[in-house]
């Protein structure tokens, strides 16, 4: 094995993917409920999708951050007005690990301040900062460590206010629905008490949207459930809906420098078309009502199924509970029953995060499969 062998792999080959189906060799069809880590948006192989990156290879695939992109301010220019965040402001990089470093760099450069307040069970990717930002030792190497992170209960309130007090917090981040977590929601008064608290001292609240954001959860980013203004706001997955593409949504009120923040892919021709047809696509097949009118099947038929004990998250980005580890459970919805489910650091949970395009009859065939499953277990 040449390959440095850090995932823990499925037998599974996929060589073809077409909307909410993958598919392998053999040909087994396999229903995507997991969206590749909630990566699939407007679905796999969209015709829009393959046609505009198709068109822009053979035009230009890449050129560096030192000369003009229309592209990118075409981007800069869509995204804050298809967000809802007026007068935000665009930088683009390649994954979510590097838009919540860049986030985090910016609060730090803002403020002058250097520490960080994360919550329980939260995941920011692996990165540096991002890393030490993160709920779980096992992935934080000693050179992360030296970040200094302060970790808080999701919904204390009063625990945050006396950490802030002392006026040395650069960020406060927090995912508004928790990912890799498991799908874990606190309340509207300490998500709006969270951002008060930011502004009475002078903090800034970094939004991680990149597994949420981008229509997942019926809004364009879950923040937005909320009375709430982020100073940052990071996204990835959904939004090149494969194609390796991140960024940060700056609030209007934070100034640019040249050379603050920089990377050379971020922001390609390729990397902006995507995110493009995706906004386009969103827009043009109203995948955000889809999600919820979707979401709330999915959420009638748990009621079908007793070992279901309590269904967690919002859209499309959802979790369902049972009383027991569900590893071999997710096991034999892969092999027996062709059905991609996604595991959470929370075994007892399956999270489900389809392209925004899944219908109901596929959430239908996923609850007949998990009856027959449950059954055998
Ligand atoms: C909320 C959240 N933030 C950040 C990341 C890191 O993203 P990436 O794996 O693209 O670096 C993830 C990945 O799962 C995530 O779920």
């Amino acid at each position: 094995m040449s390959l440095f062998d850090v995932y823990p792999l499925y037998d599974v080959t996929p060589i073809k993917a077409q909307d909410v189906w993958v598919y392998d060799a053999t040909p087994t069809k396999y229903l995507d409920l997991y969206g590749g880590h909630a990566v699939i948006s407007i679905g796999h192989a969209h015709p829009k999708y393959v046609e505009n990156l198709t068109k822009q290879l053979g035009d230009i695939g890449f050129y560096s951050n030192a000369v003009k992109n229309p592209l990118q301010v075409a981007l800069g220019e869509k995204l804050p007005l298809q967000a809802n965040c007026p007068g935000y402001q665009l930088f683009m990089c390649s994954s979510g690990a590097e838009a919540n470093e860049n986030a985090l760099k910016m609060a730090s450069f803002v403020t002058g301040r250097k520490k960080v307040v994360a919550f329980h069970n939260s995941f920011h990717g692996r990165t540096s900062a991002a890393v030490a930002a993160t709920d779980n030792p096992k992935i934080v190497a000693p050179i992360n460590a030296q970040q200094e992170v302060e970790f808080l209960p999701l919904g204390d309130l009063d625990a945050l206010a006396a950490v802030l007090a002392k006026g040395d917090v650069c960020a406060v981040i927090v995912e508004f629905i928790q990912g890799v977590g498991g799908l874990d929601i606190s309340t509207a008064e300490f998500y709006e008490g969270v951002d008060k608290l930011c502004k009475e001292t002078g903090t800034c609240l970094i939004a991680d949207e990149v597994q949420a954001g981008f229509g997942r959860t019926g809004n364009f980013f879950a923040f937005q459930e909320y009375n709430v203004e982020p100073e940052l706001i990071s996204m990835a997955k959904g939004m090149g809906n494969g194609f390796p593409v991140g960024g940060i949504l700056i609030h209007p009120s934070i100034k640019a420098e040249y050379g603050m923040l920089g990377t050379t892919f971020g922001g390609n021709h390729l990397a902006c078309t995507a995110a493009l047809t995706v906004l386009e696509v969103l827009e043009e097949e109203d995948l955000m009502a889809h999600a919820l009118r979707v979401s709330d099947h999915f959420k009638a038929k748990t009621t079908e199924i007793p070992q279901i004990k309590a269904v967690k998250g919002r859209g499309l980005m959802l979790g369902i509970e049972f009383d027991f580890d569900t590893a071999a459970l997710r096991k034999k919805l892969i092999y027996d029953q062709h059905i991609f489910t996604g595991s959470a650091k929370n075994k007892n949970l399956i999270r489900i995060l389809p392209p925004l395009t899944v219908q109901n009859e596929h959430i239908d065939q996923f609850f007949e499969a998990l009856k027959i499953e449950l059954n055998n277990l």
